[in-house]
């Protein structure tokens, strides 16, 4: 649970609950937009520690924005941080 662990290393429905998107945004208040693949999108908000988590069941690949930045590649993982280490701002990249 802590901001930046790679949520569904254990949130894959075991004794921890299974959620479908996870990852660290960053900061409280952040917004994490979602279009799936089939054209169905909700809004996440991150909660005080900057992270954001669902269970809603989604088609991917994702389509994703934090605060209106898009990110430019189709998401395929909803583990945003085994990507993001420290959450969308810290660059991407697969190397956090
Ligand atoms: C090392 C394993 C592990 C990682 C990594 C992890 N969690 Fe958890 N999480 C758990 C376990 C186990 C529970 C259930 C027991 C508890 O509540 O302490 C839990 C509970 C939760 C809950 C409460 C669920 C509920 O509704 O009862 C939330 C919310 C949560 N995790 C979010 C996250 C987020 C977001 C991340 C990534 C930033 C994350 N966790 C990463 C193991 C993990
Ligand atoms: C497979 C690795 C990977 C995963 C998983 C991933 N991302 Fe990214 N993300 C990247 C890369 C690489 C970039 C930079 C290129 C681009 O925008 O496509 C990026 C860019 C972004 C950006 C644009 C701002 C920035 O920091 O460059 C946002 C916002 C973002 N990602 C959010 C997310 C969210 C939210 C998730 C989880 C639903 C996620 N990403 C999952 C690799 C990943």
């Amino acid at each position: 649970m802590s901001p930046g662990d790679d949520c569904l290393d254990c949130h894959s429905g075991g004794e921890a609950k299974a959620w479908t998107v996870a990852g660290t945004m960053g900061h409280q208040g952040s917004h994490l937009s979602i279009t799936d693949a089939t054209g169905w999108s909700f809004t996440l908000r991150a909660n005080k520690v900057g992270n954001f988590y669902t269970a809603e069941r989604v088609t991917f690949p994702l389509r994703v924005a934090v605060d209106g930045q898009p990110m430019t590649n189709p998401v395929q993982d909803g583990s945003c941080n085994r990507c993001h280490g420290n959450g969308p701002g810290s660059g991407g990249g697969g190397g956090g």
